[in-house]
């Protein structure tokens, strides 16, 4: 297994481009699967997901032509088999985004039931309700979701119990194809769902009131190709700002979409940083100051993102004060401390928040990645710790960062790779 090895200590500074948005990626492939025709998808993240996800679309039967940019055509006309594996789905929870989509098209999907992960049992509840709220009959059998609707989905009134982002999007496919009108409430605004909704709106879909809580769709009885650039990763763009500013440093993002940061922006100025932004860029500049402890709290959009907590928690094991860090999102997302603290930090875990009190410096030391966003948060430990930390099941990263060591070099950190 490949680990990462960093000498910790540099200010970090530069200028970096922004990859395409792992999430939002995700559930446009899965989307292709809605319509017979070419879709054309540009900007997609080098990414083990990705490949995971296409791995998926081939394994049912799309004809996939990927260009040397990452662009990649996608033929849905060749889908057949209907069911997805259990090796693709224990390796990608998101592998359940192709339910809505073979349901809505073919009437049919099998989908291997996905398990727990290291950030909580995650459960797929909500997808699996909508969809029955849409004529949809399920059973689980074999570990695998089986879900047939001979006649076609119907539209439907939805309300979410919980907001969550996946559920809205596998629901949002799937009543593209369905007929009359769904609406969904208590929908998911995160900025991925808003970018999936403009895909299947290129592809033909009606819908309106992505962004916003309340989600309609009247169903079409067929969506077109379509040629769609995925939106930046707005959680790569974030985690870069974070290491940047942990480390005194200065940093120019390209291609960022600033708004769709609003609330990381304000705690990262909370922290000390200058912050100034275009349409697309954004400039951090800590002016080699300490940053000062933050407190946050983990929410749906436009809440404070839960993808973005444990980067913070690693900021403020250096900065100056106390922060408090709660986790309302997932359960078990704070495990990357413990790691922490054996480089020297002082995490105290009360329930589902981290009180996390600066110290002046960490010291590198061997850690172990558990999950991909707090492999980022032990990553950027590592950047501000004396000495030299190895970080060990690094496949984790490699599932949400593109080339992290390349664009890290790039910021003058001195962190390599070394192959197993
Ligand atoms: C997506 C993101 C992930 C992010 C998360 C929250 C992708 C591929 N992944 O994950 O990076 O951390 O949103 O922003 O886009 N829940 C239920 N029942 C369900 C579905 C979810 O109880 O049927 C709960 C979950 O356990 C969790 C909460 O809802 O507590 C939010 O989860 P959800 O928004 O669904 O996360 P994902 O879509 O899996």
């Amino acid at each position: 297994m490949d680990k990462l090895h960093i000498r910790g200590g540099q200010t970090l500074g530069g200028v970096l481009k922004v990859s395409g948005a792992k999430n939002a990626a995700l559930p446009i492939l899965a989307a292709t699967l809605l319509t017979g025709e070419k879709t054309n998808i540009h900007n997609l993240p080098h990414l083990h997901d990705i490949t995971t996800m296409m791995e998926l679309l081939g394994c049912l039967g799309a004809g996939l032509t990927v260009d040397e940019r990452l662009s990649i055509e996608i033929d849905g006309s060749s889908v057949t088999k209907l069911v997805a594996p259990y090796e693709l789905v224990k390796t990608m929870r998101a592998s359940i985004l192709v339910l809505g989509p073979l349901l809505a098209r073919f009437g049919a999907a099998e989908v291997s039931f996905p398990g727990g992960c290291a950030i909580g049992s995650r459960p797929v509840d909500l997808h699996l309700k909508g969809l029955e709220a849409m004529g949809a009959s399920i059973a689980i059998e074999g570990g695998f979701i089986k879900a047939t609707c001979p006649g076609g989905l119907r539209g439907a009134e939805i309300t979410m119990e919980t907001v969550t982002v996946g559920g809205t999007e596998n629901l949002l496919m799937a009543a593209t194809l369905a007929s009359g009108r769904t609406t969904i409430r208590n929908a998911a605004r995160e900025p991925e769902v808003v970018d999936l909704a403009q895909c299947l709106i290129a592809m033909g879909a009606k819908i309106s009131g992505a962004g916003t809580s309340t989600i309609e769709i009247d169903g079409v009885p067929a969506l077109s190709g379509a040629d769609y650039t995925v939106m930046p990763d707005r959680i790569e763009a974030g985690t870069y700002l974070v290491a940047v500013a942990a480390t005194g440093g200065k940093l120019r993002l390209e291609g960022a979409v600033p708004h769709h940061l609003d609330i990381v922006l304000d705690k990262l100025k909370e922290s000390g940083a200058s912050i100034t932004t275009g349409a697309n860029w954004i400039e951090l500049d800590m002016e080699g100051r300490r940053p000062r402890a933050v407190g946050i709290t983990t929410a749906p959009y436009p809440g404070f993102p839960t993808d973005m907590q444990a980067q913070f928690t690693a900021l403020n094991t250096v900065a100056e004060g106390v922060g408090r860090v709660t986790e309302t999102v997932f359960e078990n997302r704070l495990i990357q401390t413990h790691e922490m603290n054996r480089m020297g930090a002082d995490i105290l875990i009360e329930g589902n928040t981290a009180i996390v009190t600066g110290r002046d410096k960490l010291t590198g030391a061997p850690v172990m990645a558990s999950d991909l966003r707090a492999s980022a948060s032990l990553v950027i430990a590592g950047l501000v710790a004396g000495g030299e930390t190895l970080v060990d099941r690094i496949y984790h990263i490699d599932r949400g960062y593109e080339c992290i060591e390349e664009k890290l070099q790039q910021l003058g950190a001195d962190i390599r790779r070394l192959p197993s």
